[in-house]
Order: structure tokens, then sequence, then C-alpha cells
């Protein structure tokens, strides 16, 4: 019979300072695909169910402790290193470790981690007290160097330690660890600074370890799950990965990118099997949509439901609290913020439309503007089912436009419009006969003066 599981406790090491980021956002905040690199490891962290998720940060990065709420931070005072940042993780996880807890060590910069590689680490932990995540980068430079004898882990070597020998070792720690809990923290206690850098590097818990008669294994993944973000030019790459994933991941689920390398996707983004997407399309965070609708060319679309078989854009924007119904229709140059827009419903053209309701079935002439700002707050438009509202009417929100009534082209609305009227509301022409010539003549007078 296998042995009972162990629960499971997870330390994310977020304490580094990020200086290379060039920037006042602490490192770990900085979005891929829409989210925080925090909350995506997070995201991936919670799904093993652990007992505990703590993330070590610096003083003074409250932002990050309230993004990873209501997980439990610890605060490493200095940053004097790997082991060191662990360690600060000790009281949070006194219950853990005295339970007998599996700690998983993860970095808050690796935003790539893939639940499966988690997996299998913990797996391994069953045979062996520490499990080392190795990858094989095509240049190993900065990484710490896996040394084995006899295929057994024996040191990790830090590049700044390193003989020229080691450091042509291509095989080196990705900075991932899975280990028996209480054995960790008491081997990490006993961790000096005697090395290049005087830091209290995590690594020699290798050979103090295998002293101990503790044992250490390697997990090997591939490369691109532990690309850490150190850089604006590594977020970028950590960025295209994560992109292309969640492209692959839509195909897969039946929807057909059209140019898959020039839709940006959120890490939220919901679409149904059988909706299109063409080139050049951003989803923002919060974008749901149902099957058989297409979204064409340059549409950015954030917050938004969309329902089935409708058309967006080319050129559309659809702003936070936006939602579609079936089979309506946004075209080019049309903004829809905070609107429901029902089943069937027709804005083809230029258009802004805010704050508002539009029943099913309604048009939108060109050109049309909901007026929802006084310049002090908002107010909202409503207009019903079968409407049709003609080219460059403004709707002075609030107000509404009655089911199956029409607005003359030009209009501009101040007041309700019962169902089933007619309102024009713009200045009567005026036609005078053959002036146009006695105009000019007058104005080519005036020029000569
Ligand atoms: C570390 C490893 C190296 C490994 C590499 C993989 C050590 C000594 N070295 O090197 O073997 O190949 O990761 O990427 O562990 N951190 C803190 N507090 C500190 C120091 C670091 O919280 O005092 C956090 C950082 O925020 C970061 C992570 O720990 O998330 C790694 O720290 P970093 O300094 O980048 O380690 P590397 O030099 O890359
Ligand atoms: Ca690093």
């Amino acid at each position: 019979m296998d042995a009972p599981e162990s629960p499971l406790a997870i330390v994310i090491l977020a304490a580094g300072q990020g200086t290379r980021m060039q920037s006042a956002l602490p490192k770990v905040l900085h979005p891929i695909a829409g989210r925080p690199m925090i909350a995506q490891v997070l995201a991936v962290a919670e799904r093993l169910a652990p007992a505990k998720i703590v993330t070590v940060v610096a003083p003074g990065m409250d932002r990050v402790t309230a993004a990873v709420a209501p997980h439990p931070t610890a605060v490493q005072t200095r940053p004097l290193g790997t082991a060191h940042a662990l360690l600060a993780a000790a009281e949070v996880l006194a219950d853990d470790l005295a339970a007998g807890a599996d700690v998983l060590v993860l970095y808050g910069d690796g935003p790539l981690i893939a639940e499966t590689t988690l997996s299998a680490m913990l797996a391994k932990r069953r045979d062996a007290d520490f499990v080392w995540l190795a990858v094989r980068p095509p240049d190993p430079t900065g990484y710490g160097r896996l040394i084995r004898e006899e295929g057994k882990l024996q040191r990790i070597v830090e590049e700044k330690d390193a003989s020229p020998e080691e450091r042509r070792e291509g095989l080196v720690w990705g900075g991932l660890l899975a280990g028996r809990g209480r054995r960790l923290f008491e081997l990490a206690s006993r961790i000096d600074n005697r090395n290049a850098k005087g830091e209290f590097y995590l690594t020699a818990l290798v050979s103090l370890g295998n002293e101990a008669g503790a044992v250490s294994t390697l997990c090997e993944r591939p490369l691109e799950e532990v690309l850490g973000v150190n850089s604006r030019r590594e977020l970028a790459a950590a960025e295209a990965v994560m992109q292309r994933r969640l492209r692959l991941a839509a195909m897969e689920n039946g929807v057909t990118l059209v140019a898959p390398e020039s839709v940006i996707f959120s890490w939220d983004t919901r679409l149904a099997a059988d909706v299109t997407v063409e080139a050049n399309v951003v989803f923002g965070p919060g974008v749901t949509v149902a099957g058989g609708s297409v979204i064409r060319s340059f549409s950015h679309l954030e917050g938004v439901s969309v329902g089935a078989n409708a058309t967006v854009g080319p050129f559309a924007r659809l702003r936070p609290g936006t939602e579609l119904g079936d089979e309506v229709h946004i075209g080019n140059f049309v903004e829809v913020k905070a609107s429901h827009i029902e089943c069937g419903a027709k804005a083809n053209h230029l258009s802004y439309i805010g704050d508002a309701t539009v029943g099913a079935a309604a048009n939108i002439g060109a050109g049309t503007v909901t007026a929802n700002y006084n310049g002090v707050y908002k107010s909202r438009s409503e207009i019903g089912a079968g409407a049709s509202v003609g080219s460059n009417t403004v709707l002075v929100a609030p107000v509404r436009l009655g089911a199956g009534a029409i607005a003359g082209a030009g209009s501009v609305l101040t007041e309700d419009v019962p169902d089933g009227a007619i309102a024009v509301a713009r200045a009567k022409p005026s036609v005078t006969p053959r002036a146009a010539e006695r105009y000019r003549a007058r104005l080519r007078k005036e020029k000569i003066r």
C-alpha cells in the first residue's frame, strides 16, 4: 500500500528587487497575458490544492502582499540570498512543517511554470528528500551547474564559484525545488554565506544534504517553463511564450485564428468552438465569446461578453461592461461601453454607445452618439426594441427612445420618445433658388477689396 500523501505547502520567492526592470512597479506585478506574474504563479500553485501558499516579499512590498491576498506573505528583511529568503517563511509554515508537509519552492518571476511539472516533481519527491528541477539552456551562463558523479547529484555550483570545467556543465538548476519540508528547513538553517557573492545560497542544500544522508534527485524539464523575467526584454519573451500557449489552446478548443501570431489573448479569454478571429485582434481581460461569432480585424475587446453568431468589427472597440446578444452586429469605428445590446441589434458605423440599453433588432445609424456624460455624472440611454436611430443622432442621456420608434437623422434627442413615435429634432433646411452664384459673386468682390 502506498504511504499516505504528505500535505503540501508552497513557498514563492519574490523578495528580489528586480532592479533590471527599471520600474517603480515590483517585478512580480508586471503583467503576463493581462495579469500580474505573481497571480499567474499563484494560479498554477492553487491547482495543486496545497494547505498553504506563502509568498516571500521584501519590506515595503505592500502591493505584492495585496496581490496575493488572502494567501499570506512572509517578509525577508534583507536580501541575503535564496536560502535566507526561504527561511523567512519558516514561521508562517510552522504548523505545516510540524504536520510533515512537503514543500515546493517556486519563483515569483517564473510565470511560465506548468502544473504538470510541479506534479512530476512532487511525484518524484516520494523517492527522494529533495527534487531539483533541471534544465538544459543553450547557454548555461548565470545558472547553478548541477554537478553529478555516477549519475548522483553531488552539488550545485553557482556561476561565480564554478571552475572553468564546472562551467562547461550544461545541465543547470531551473530554480524549483520540492523537498521534505522539515528536512529542507533544518538543513537550510545550517547554510552559510561563504561563497563568491557572500549570499546564503539555497543550492548549498545539496552537499549539506548529502553529508546528512538526504537524497537529492533531478527532474529534467523543457527550459521554457523556467524562463525567468529579470528585464523588460525577458518580460516580452515570457509574454510571447504565454501568447503562443493561449493561441494553441484556443485552436485546440475549436477556434479559428486566421493569423494566430497577430491575436493577443488575456489569461482568461474564453472563446467557444466555432468562433473565428481575424488578424490583429486584442482581447483584454474578461472576454467571453459564444459560438459562431466572428471577431473581425483590428478589434479591441475588454470586459465583454459576446453572444452567438455575432459580428464584431473590423475596427470595433468594446469596453468593459458590454454585453452583446446573439446575432448582434457591431461594425467599423463603433465604440461600445457598459451597454447591453440585445439580440439582432445593429450598430454598423462610426458610433459611440455608452451606458445604454439597445433593444432587440434595433438599428443604430452611422454616427449615432449617446451623450452619457454632462461633465459631472453619467446617465443611461435606452433604445427600445425594433427602434431606428437615424444617422448622426445624439441621445442626450438620460433619455429613452421607445420601442419601434424612429429618430430622424441628425436629431438631438433631449426628451423621451414614446413607443412607435417619430421624433425629428433638427433645423428645417432653408432653400433659396439660384442663390449660389449671387453669393459667390459677393465673395469675389470682398476678396478684391
Ligand atoms: C538562482 C540559483 C541558481 C539557479 C537560478 C535559476 C541560488 C543561489 N542560485 O540564481 O542556481 O540556476 O536561480 O533561475 O539559489 N530571492 C529572494 N531573496 C533573496 C534572493 C533571491 O526572494 O535574498 C528570490 C528572487 O526574487 C528570485 C529568486 O529568489 O525570485 C531567485 O533569485 P536570483 O537572485 O534571481 O537567483 P539567481 O542568481 O538567478
Ligand atoms: Ca534570476
